[in-house]
């Protein structure tokens, strides 16, 4: 008994002290001046950076390494004689202390990464948020083209005849790069969108096996897939180069809206935007997929950053002032940021690719099953194409369904 009042004695003075303690901190706040908190940070910074919003750095990172402006040893912050633990802190912070280390790993000598939390929300926040929307509205997209337009059909119907369209190495090549492209893109998008879409209907311990998993294809394959991109270019690369006639098929919408074909070679012009992009987002992808397998090793941001710079470009639209140094750990982040927003980009273009070379065109699929198009469909689609193999003899038409013997 003497015990319990011992103890509500002693909480008293908390009961009545501490509230008057905080009102008396709350009244005495300075409202947004820093010359009162001595250059320091101020409860409105730090109340801004609670709710989300920009906190001008700035201040801090110029109040280093002046002894003049530090407090007198004599005062009650000027323990360490003009400099201070906190501007330690504050330059370890912003990069400007001299530090040396004995580890020799990349990065070693950053011990406050400072921009973590804005990488962490750009990947939660609009990178998971516009990605998703915009592979959504590349499907609606597709699904209301093919409720108007229906599926585009071999106008004077099957011949009877096909052409051989592409070789086995072709057939191979593009199989191996769309393979392991859809085993990047699904296993990318559980490693960014998994915490929130699918720990709450799996669980963690199913997501754990699952993000492991993917992590480890992931890693992987993307061996796969560079290598195809290589074949794939050196393959196709001759049939891809731009010409007058791409203007005209554009001219004509590609046949796609209205009726009748352009006139094509190989490729359309069309196929030849679903070329290069593959060629150049997809290359994109690769190196900055490579510096995310290699940590620190490749630092193609700064580098391009610099050339940039010495081009004129200082700011750039969405991401603002272009910087002139990068940390080892910013690098890192700005790939996983590129990496993710091209993949998204090359994502929603592939879904278009699969859809007309599946269910949107009648005959098109042919051409990468079984290699061989009915000759109708090639006549429509890639006139001139056709004309070539015929006069140079390569073409080898024959009777549907007969083997290449017959
Ligand atoms: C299941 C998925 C896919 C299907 C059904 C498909 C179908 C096709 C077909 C039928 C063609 C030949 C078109 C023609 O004869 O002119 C083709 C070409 C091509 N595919 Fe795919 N494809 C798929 C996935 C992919 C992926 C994932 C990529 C790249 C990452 C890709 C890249 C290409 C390229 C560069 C061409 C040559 C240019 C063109 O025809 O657009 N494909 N595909």
């Amino acid at each position: 008994m003497l015990r319990w009042m011992c103890l509500l004695i002693a909480l008293i003075p908390l009961v009545f002290v501490l509230p008057q303690a905080t009102l008396a901190q709350d009244a005495e706040a300075p409202a947004d001046s820093r010359a009162e908190t001595g250059g320091a940070t101020t409860l409105e910074d730090i109340l801004r950076r609670q709710r989300g919003e920009d906190v001008d750095m700035e201040f801090r990172r110029e109040n280093i390494g002046d002894a003049e402006a530090g407090a007198a040893t004599t005062d009650q912050l000027g323990t360490l004689g003009g400099a201070s633990d906190p501007e330690l802190w504050r330059a370890l912070r912003f990069g400007e202390a001299d530090i040396t280390s004995q580890v020799r790993s990349p990065g070693a000598t950053l011990l406050v990464q400072d921009s973590g939390m804005a990488w962490l929300e750009f990947r939660e926040g609009p990178l998971s948020k516009w990605g998703g929307y915009f592979l959504l509205g590349v499907l609606g997209f597709l699904a209301l083209f093919f409720l108007l337009r229906g599926r585009i059909r071999i106008g004077a119907g099957r011949s009877g005849f096909t052409i051989v369209r592409f070789k086995f190495v072709e057939r191979f090549a593009h199989w191996l790069l769309a393979g392991s492209f859809i085993l990047l893109g699904v296993t990318g998008l559980i490693t960014l969108f998994g915490r929130k879409g699918l720990i709450p209907f799996i669980g963690h311990d199913a997501y754990s096996t699952l993000a492991t998993l993917s992590k480890w294809v992931h890693n992987n394959v993307s061996w796969a897939f560079m290598l195809a991109l290589v074949m794939v270019f050196f393959l196709w690369v001759i049939h891809n180069i731009p010409n007058r006639l791409d203007l005209v098929w554009f001219a004509k919408g590609g046949g796609i809206i209205g009726s009748g074909h352009p006139p094509a070679k190989k490729f359309n012009a069309g196929q030849k935007i679903i070329f290069w992009s593959v060629i150049i987002l997809g290359g994109s992808i690769s190196a900055s997929g490579l510096a995310l397998l290699f940590p620190f090793e490749l630092n193609m941001f700064a580098a391009t950053f610099e050339k940039m710079r010495a081009f004129g470009i200082t700011e750039l639209p969405f991401y603002g002032p272009v910087p002139e140094a990068l940390t080892p750990h910013s690098e890192m982040m700005h790939a996983q940021a590129w990496h993710a927003i091209v993949s998204f980009i090359l994502m929603g273009i592939i879904i278009a690719h699969i859809y007309i070379g599946s269910l949107g065109m009648e005959g098109a699929y042919d051409a990468m099953g079984s290699g061989e198009v009915d000759l109708n469909w090639a006549k429509e689609h890639h006139s001139l194409w056709v004309e070539e193999m015929e006069s140079s003899g390569l073409a080898e038409e024959r009777p549907t369904g007969a083997t290449p013997a017959e």
